[in-house]
């Protein structure tokens, strides 16, 4: 389905009845990482996904992405989907975006699962790389930023043993548009630190790492996790930074226990 949300044409999906959760991919991918989940948890949920402004099948305006613009769209999409406080589910950039959403719009998150992710800001060497790929970006196209991320994505032994999901990692990433790809590239240069939002994050959380995540490291995310007062910790092993199509049975296994349990 498609709808237009802050002048942005938003390709997403609304499928199943129940509790509803929102799904929040991460850079440079689409809605499709989450695939194995939507089918899943659309047999007793109420499931959303969109493809964020810039990826997918969403339309790529020009300009910087920033975590607060793609939570307002966020925003707008449940409000128009009428579907009221949400399990927030951010993979990475998604897990920044859900940051800055729970940040603005706290009553309509009812628990959060952060996958993959860090609260912290880049290091000033950090935004200069981002920035010198989002030029990259624009010169070369979204190849740049495969030759320089796809080799991160996967845990070292899934690349070598899974070449067809490799193949689909590196699909996904080519298709993410070059206004995506520099928008999202600086925005994320630009967020601010939501290390403060931790101890005050007052709805139930689940926190996932892979255990050979060479993006965001395993214990990083767990130190994230002990911060959060009402966190519980899922330490997914044979996944690296994609690990909703690296494992993805263990993933809906620890997400159907924590939405039991909340
Ligand atoms: C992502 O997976 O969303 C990105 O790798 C996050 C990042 O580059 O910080």
């Amino acid at each position: 389905m498609f709808t237009t949300i802050n002048n942005v044409r938003l390709s997403f999906i609304d499928e199943g009845e129940g509790p509803a959760i929102l799904f929040v991919h991460g850079f440079p991918f689409s809605r499709a990482i989450w695939q194995p989940q939507i089918t899943a948890f659309a047999k007793n949920h109420r499931v959303i996904a969109p493809d964020l402004r810039g990826h997918g099948e969403s339309s790529s305006p020009t300009g910087v992405y920033t975590m607060e613009t793609f939570a307002d769209d966020l925003n707008a999409l449940i409000e128009e989907r009428k579907c009221g406080p949400v399990v927030l589910v951010g993979h990475s950039m998604g897990g920044y975006i859900s940051f800055a959403f729970y940040r603005k719009f706290p009553q309509k998150v009812r628990a959060l699962i952060l996958f993959c992710t860090r609260a912290g800001v880049d290091s000033e060497e950090g935004k200069t790389a981002r920035e010198n790929l989002a030029q990259r970006a624009e010169r070369e196209g979204a190849v740049a930023v495969v030759e320089q991320m796809l080799p991160k994505m996967l845990a070292p032994a899934i690349a070598a043993s899974r070449p067809d999901l490799a193949a689909q990692v590196r699909d996904l990433m080519l298709a993410t548009s070059v206004n995506g790809l520099a928008g999202s590239l600086r925005g994320m240069a630009a967020r601010p630190s939501s290390v403060e939002l931790l101890p005050k994050i007052a709805v139930p959380a689940l926190v996932v790492a892979g255990e050979n995540d060479l993006i965001i490291p395993a214990a990083e995310t767990e130190t994230m996790a002990k911060t959060i007062p009402n966190a519980e910790l899922a330490m997914i092993s044979h996944a690296g930074h994609l690990a909703s199509l690296e494992n993805p049975d263990e993933i809906i296994m620890r997400m159907q226990q924590f939405l039991n349990r909340i």
